[in-house]
């Protein structure tokens, strides 16, 4: 292209394009629309962009969710589903991410846990909580005898998260990109088949619950995942809040007893 356009201009306009709804180059070949005359400069019809942007972002949602929901529901199994997660391509958070995070603990578990998102640790490590505040969730664990190292089905852990990949700065996931995603979670659940499920933190609950507000649902037996769940307050937050551990030990007693 001999527009005068650096690389970058050019890709800046690309991807003004792009924000502005356009989803293919519908001409076989580039047309430099600033070599042309004035009068023809306008786009043809047939070449321009889709003028609305938001109805075609929001297909494209709906068909990331779809293409999730077959692959999910494809996959027979857990080395399945891991592959069918490492194979699907509409989450941007993937390519920012060093490693899928699946899963730790043992899938025979009666208890699973389904937290946020990786984070740093997690990312460079490809397990689920292994920072501080995964520390604090196996002490947490420990002091009602469970333990996700454990090879025996009473005391054994399972865990994972809503999002396998780690958001940029660990800000919070996009409402589309956890849609996208828990078709994977659902399948998650129900191929481990626990008991019950421990929703962990706020992102935790949208998913699983479709509402946020964890400090009002904590400690509430609801259901999510067609499964009896018990919303706790995330590690994190807690290492934040101290005081709010009274609370989280309270939800703890309840998993137990509920575990009988
Ligand atoms: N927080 C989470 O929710 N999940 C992790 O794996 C780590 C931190």
């Amino acid at each position: 292209m001999d527009s005068g356009m650096d690389w970058h201009s050019a890709k800046a306009a690309l991807d003004w394009q792009v924000e502005l709804g356009a989803t293919e180059a519908i001409l076989d070949t580039p047309v430099d629309r600033f070599q042309l005359p004035r009068s023809t400069a306008r786009p043809a019809a047939k070449a321009v962009a889709a003028p609305v942007a938001e109805p075609v972002r929001e297909r494209a949602e709906i068909d990331a969710v779809e293409v999730a929901r077959s692959a999910a529901g494809a996959a027979g199994d857990l080395a399945a589903l891991e592959a069918a997660m490492a194979a699907f391509e509409h989450c941007e958070l993937k390519r920012g991410a060093r490693n899928l995070v699946f899963c730790d603990g043992h899938p025979a578990a009666r208890v699973m846990i389904v937290g946020e998102a990786p984070g740093r640790d997690e990312d460079r490590i490809g397990r689920p909580f292994v920072g501080r505040a995964g520390q604090l969730l196996d002490r947490m664990l420990a002091a009602i005898g469970m333990d996700r190292a454990s090879d025996a089905r009473e005391t054994a852990v399972y865990i994972t998260n809503v999002l396998p990949w780690r958001p940029p700065q660990n800000r919070d996931p996009e409402p589309a990109e956890i849609a996208m995603m828990l078709p994977f979670v659902q399948r998650h659940v129900e191929l481990v088949d626990p008991e019950v499920v421990v929703l962990m933190g706020n992102i935790s609950c949208q998913a699983g619950l479709g509402r946020r507000g964890i400090l009002k649902l904590r400690g509430q037996w609801t259901e999510a995942y067609g499964r009896p769940a018990l919303p706790m307050t995330h590690p994190a937050y807690l290492l934040r809040q101290p005081n709010a551990k009274r609370e989280a030990w309270a939800d703890l007693l309840s998993l137990k007893a509920r575990l009988g």
